[in-house]
């Protein structure tokens, strides 16, 4: 057989070639040589496998003992079985052709710091974390559509250039259209509304732009949301809806993507205990439970308990330190130094954490019924529950014009906001929509919006209006989320942040 007929495979389907001869091509994550045999570990996308080079060989035994990492080669060799290899094989090769040896691949095993990594963020990508977290987020990506392209939903996709705001004037990208000044999408979701009230159920799933200016581990400035939206539904059916989508979500991850859980350290048991139904509570009662004696207590309890376990982390910091001093070995310092810096990093944050902790406490107590929930009492709120937390009728002041004034109490809106546990805050927003026309004009009013952008939204209401409803649930704040990640920055391939837009 001549090389260019031995088959190509990728590395999850060396298994079933074992004995065979076949070629890989990726790239070089390390190579070692001891005596006569040298070890390359390869990477193709797919996975990664050890690759065996005997002395033997001849002259690519040399080649393959000083690749440098991440270059690129195309390798023949036949798969051996081997039960210790994390893909069940090892691959004992024949022949090494380079198609280029690189030498000062920029990220190295040592730790780097964010800044770097993502201003090298296309090579970043490469790692085994960022590649499981690529992998979780196209696994909701398609749950996303299976879920609703089963349940009967039509796409519609709604446009990115758009007259009108929706969702507050703050955070409006502008953009120059011939000389008028339009911006980019907030949401899909009034035009939605005009989809619903023609086809019944539907959703949208696209890029959104906000100008948010600050910098919170939540915010992104562009992020993927899908927004369902559907005729008839009364705020009730929203939440439903939207639990079950978030189990489905969760379920296609647990199904599709153990192996990168694995490697992302997140604890499953979190996400196996994310079952229907959800707990549900009004945005009053949760006032009340914020200001309360008990809630109170907690939080203190919650301050001590934080405070030694920032000490605890500083003391486990020293030992370290000392131990790192003493080794001599190369690669156990560069192990030490990693996991101090990790540790650092840690650290860091929970003093910052700590540090805020006592304001938040006095922030809660006196939390006044009126205002928006914020990120703390957000996450305040939900530590309490196992699985993520409705808070339903917000006052209408902190939210949208177009949601729909609740009957019962006027001062409240038919809203839900969905708080994802573990101190993940919001992941979806939502609500019934206001149906009224009259009372659509008089929101409107309060918000200072109205004129002939809006004339076509307002003909919702003018011709055959009906209850009507649906959510945005943002794709990154969700990844975060599942993937159990510190910030939101390597839920996106290419995130863009406050202050970065770099690659
Ligand atoms: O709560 P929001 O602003 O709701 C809407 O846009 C509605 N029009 C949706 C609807 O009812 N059809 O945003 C919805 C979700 C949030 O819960 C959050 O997950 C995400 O979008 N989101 C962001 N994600 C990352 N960065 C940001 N700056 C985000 N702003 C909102
Ligand atoms: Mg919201």
């Amino acid at each position: 057989m001549s090389s260019t007929e031995i088959p190509f495979v990728t590395i999850t389907e060396l298994k079933d070639h074992v004995g065979k001869t076949i070629r890989l091509r990726g790239w070089v994550t390390g190579s070692r040589s001891s005596g006569g045999i040298a070890f390359l570990q390869l990477r193709d996308g797919t996975g990664t496998v050890q690759c065996i080079v005997e002395k033997t060989i001849g002259e690519d035994f040399e080649t393959a003992s000083h690749l440098g990492q991440e270059s690129s080669v195309e390798l023949t060799g036949t798969p051996r079985a081997d039960e210790r290899a994390p893909s069940g094989v090892e691959v004992d090769l024949s022949a090494v052709h380079v198609t280029q040896n690189v030498a000062d691949y920029p990220i190295s095993r040592k730790a780097h710091g964010t800044d770097f990594l993502m201003r090298h963020r296309h090579l970043w990508l490469r790692s085994p974390r960022q590649r499981a977290i690529m992998l979780v987020r196209a696994t909701i990506i398609k749950a996303v559509r299976q879920f609703f392209d089963d349940d009967g939903y039509t796409l519609i996709d709604t446009p990115i250039l758009s007259p009108g705001a929706a969702e507050g004037a703050g955070t409006l990208f502008h953009v120059d259209y011939f000389g008028e000044q339009v911006h980019l999408a907030q949401t899909g979701q009034l035009y939605l509304e005009a989809a619903a009230l023609a086809l019944g159920k539907v959703y949208c799933f696209g890029p959104t732009f906000r100008a948010e200016k600050s910098k919170t581990r939540r915010h992104l400035t562009e992020f993927w949301m899908v927004e369902p939206e559907v005729a008839f539904f009364e705020l009730p059916d929203v939440e439903h809806l939207a639990e079950r989508f978030l189990v489905h979500i969760v379920e296609a991850v647990l199904t599709t993507n153990r192996a990168e859980l694995e490697i992302l350290g997140r604890d499953v048991s979190k996400l196996e205990a994310i079952q229907l139904p959800f707990p549900r509570i009004t945005y009053s009662a949760a006032v009340d439970r914020l200001r309360s004696d008990e809630m109170h207590e907690k939080l203190l309890a919650l301050l001590a308990s934080e405070t030694k376990r920032l000490a605890d982390m500083k003391a486990q910091h020293k030992q370290l330190e000392s131990q790192e001093s003493q080794v001599t070995k190369a690669w156990k310092k560069e192990k030490l130094g990693r996991e101090l810096r990790e540790l650092g990093d840690d650290i860091k944050r929970l003093e910052v954490e700590v540090g805020n902790l006592p304001a938040h406490i006095e922030d809660a107590r006196n939390f006044e019924w009126g205002k928006d929930l914020g990120g703390d009492e957000e996450t305040i709120l939900s530590k309490e529950y196992d699985r993520p937390l409705i808070v339903t009728e917000y006052p209408k002041e902190a939210k949208a014009f177009y949601m729909k004034v609740n009957p019962d109490d006027p001062r409240t809106v038919l809203n839900l906001d969905v708080l994802a546990p573990e101190g993940y805050g919001e992941i979806i927003g939502g609500s019934q929509r206001e149906d009224d026309f009259d009372t659509l004009v008089e929101r409107m009013g309060e918000y200072d919006l109205g004129g002939e952008e809006y004339e076509w939204y307002l003909d919702l209401r003018r011709y055959g209006t009906v209850p009507h409803g649906g959510f945005g649930l943002g794709i990154e704040r969700t990844v975060a989320w599942v993937c159990g990640l510190k910030h939101i920055r390597e839920t996106s391939p290419f995130p863009r942040l406050l202050g970065r837009i770099y690659p």
